[in-house]
């Protein structure tokens, strides 16, 4: 059986800490989506064809690793791309109440799929797509907490 797992998310824009669950997630499934929310609730910084384009980009090099967007309910979405599983990252202790929830939810939703946590590496513990807009806008260096052509990407719409 080919494993293959979703990993969701507003990836406003993508990070490093993203990279690093992603990298990680490819080397434990057969094949890993990484499916950008059309989120319609948030008013994101970059459009859904701008996310989908740098995690492109940053993840070219990782052979196993798809990049889409999708629309509605997230297991509607891993249904029909017939994965088996949700790949999501916890930072700190202030993720786990919320990815409790939707892990709980999505597995009422759709039973035969399971939601798989990684720690995300300390090194990105406290890093979120959030702090690095916030900073961005006062054009501190991003470079190393951002794929490079996520800081390229920043700087033009800063500029
Ligand atoms: O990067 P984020 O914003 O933490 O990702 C959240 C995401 C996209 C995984 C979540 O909002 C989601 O799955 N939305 C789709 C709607 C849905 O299925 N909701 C029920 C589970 S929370």
């Amino acid at each position: 059986m080919t494993s293959i797992a979703v990993c969701p998310g507003s990836f406003d824009p993508v990070t490093l800490g993203h990279l690093d669950i992603i990298t990680r997630g490819a080397s434990v499934f057969d094949k890993v989506i990484v499916a950008v929310l059309h989120n319609r609730n948030k008013q994101p910084m970059f459009t859904v064809e701008e996310r989908v384009s740098l995690l492109y980009e940053a993840t070219k090099d990782l052979k196993n690793v798809e990049v889409d967007s999708f629309n509605g309910l997230l297991i509607d979405y891993v249904k029909e791309k017939k994965a088996n599983t949700i790949i999501r990252g916890l930072r700190a202790v202030s993720d786990f109440e919320y990815e409790m929830q939707a892990a709980s939810i999505n597995k009422k939703l759709g039973p035969d799929i399971e939601t798989f946590f990684m720690m995300t590496n300390n090194h990105y513990s406290y890093l979120s797509s959030s702090i690095v807009k916030e900073v961005a806008k006062y054009n501190a260096d991003v470079s190393d907490i951002v794929p490079d052509v996520v800081a390229e990407a920043l700087k033009t719409k800063f500029k």
